[in-house]
């Protein structure tokens, strides 16, 4: 028995939690879990807007017959091929053989490539729409938010947004799937770490796709994960539009990779001048702790990056190489960048965090540092000069 859950009278939600998956993507560490999310217009015409993770099909299955029984699926609107949300679609299309794949010329291309499904499809043009009785469906593609056959589907009768990965966040959903059923600001660190991983790298198509959407009446936003937005949907989009700008608050996120803990007290060091010069939020992270994920999120919060490695092989430390590697994919930008390290018999690790940090076309603030096995006081002294500068240089910044 499922009391089913309406976003109107004809359209219900029939997304599922998943709690076991342990990284998204086989990378991304998901200790709150995830949603996909998924709709079902039950009017004359049944469509359904995307599937879940082929793991989950069973509780998808009853939801889905919890409403419409034995009744076909008409439609199935495939707005992102990804498999967390196409990984059932073979599984529909065989249980429901009339159903009809719609997607857009490069999302029927890949459910080709993936499930060899030709027949039985019907390929939607920009900004055309499909009717199921008293709703419809207007689809728009918003490339590279998150793939580049990415859609969304507006239904003008009731203003709601379905918005596939844009708008989305990490985290389960709880009892409370709208966010005014919720405490839904503990969802922003969850939705900043999905965005910034997931489609950081592609701030200009977001914003092309704001632009896109703009002229829509929106209401409602129900993305492919986490909370149904009806509340705070102008929070959201400010998120997102900032996020998408690269625009930071104040601060600094300091990373370090440390053997035997000489880096860690240099990063200490900078850390303490920091805060001496005003500097209030300051975020210290041990690559080889936390999962770069987590430290990316926070770069895309603050200004402020200084990045601290030992010597290791003549390279970098092999966590601060894959860090940086990271936000070289993503290409982070506006940010000012500080780099300190050391070593015992010959210093690499500064040198190449430099080129990074030229290479990204960051700023960069005040004299590298590099210490030669214990720190001491000389080197010290530079730390805390290091943390000077940077905390000058956020202080100009407008
Ligand atoms: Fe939620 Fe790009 O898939």
């Amino acid at each position: 028995m499922q009391i089913p859950i309406k976003l109107t009278d004809k359209i219900f939600y029939v997304g599922v939690n998943d709690r076991r998956t342990a990284l998204f993507e086989n990378l991304l560490p998901i200790e709150k879990g995830v949603a996909y999310n998924s709709y079902l217009i039950d009017d004359e015409r049944v469509a359904l807007i995307d599937t879940v993770h082929i793991g989950q099909i069973d509780k998808f299955l009853k939801k889905i017959e919890a409403i419409i029984g034995s009744r076909p699926i008409d439609y199935l609107i495939i707005n992102h091929v990804e498999p967390d949300h196409a990984g059932s679609v073979k599984i529909i299309s065989k249980l429901y053989p009339n159903i009809k794949l719609v997607g857009n010329k490069k999302t029927l291309g890949m459910i080709e490539g993936y499930f060899g499904i030709k027949e039985n499809v019907i390929e939607v043009k920009e900004a055309e729409t499909l009717t199921f009785g008293h709703n419809s469906l207007q689809f728009f593609t918003i490339p590279m938010v998150h793939w580049p056959e990415s859609m969304v589907a507006h239904n003008k009768e009731n203003k709601i947004l379905f918005s596939s990965d844009a708008f989305g966040s990490f985290g389960t959903l709880d009892g409370g799937i709208f966010d005014d059923e919720m405490d839904f600001f503990t969802f922003e660190e969850e939705m900043r770490r999905y965005y910034a991983n997931i489609v950081g790298k592609y701030g200009n198509p977001v914003q092309k796709a704001f632009e896109k959407l703009s002229p829509l009446e929106i209401k409602m936003i129900a993305s492919s994960h986490g909370p149904i937005l009806r509340k705070h949907i102008d929070e959201v989009f400010s998120w997102y539009n900032k996020w998408s700008r690269y625009e930071t608050d104040e601060g600094v996120v300091i990373a370090f990779a440390s053997m035997y803990g000489n880096t860690e007290e240099m990063a200490e060091a900078i850390a303490r001048k920091l805060a001496e010069e005003g500097i209030k939020s300051i975020k210290i992270y041990d690559v080889s702790k936390t999962h770069s994920s987590y430290i990316i999120s926070d770069i895309f919060r603050y200004k402020g990056l200084i990045l601290g490695s030992p010597t290791y092989s003549n390279e970098l430390h092999p966590n601060m190489e894959a860090l940086v590697s990271r936000l070289s994919h993503i290409g982070i930008k506006n940010h000012y960048v500080g780099v300190f390290g050391s070593c015992t018999w010959a210093g690499a690790a500064v040198k190449k965090l430099n080129e990074f940090a030229a290479n990204v076309g960051c700023e960069l603030i005040g004299e590298p540092v590099e210490e030669k096995q214990a720190l001491k006081e000389e080197k010290y002294n530079a730390c805390r000069n290091l943390g000077l500068a940077m905390a000058d240089r956020l202080k100009k910044s407008e």
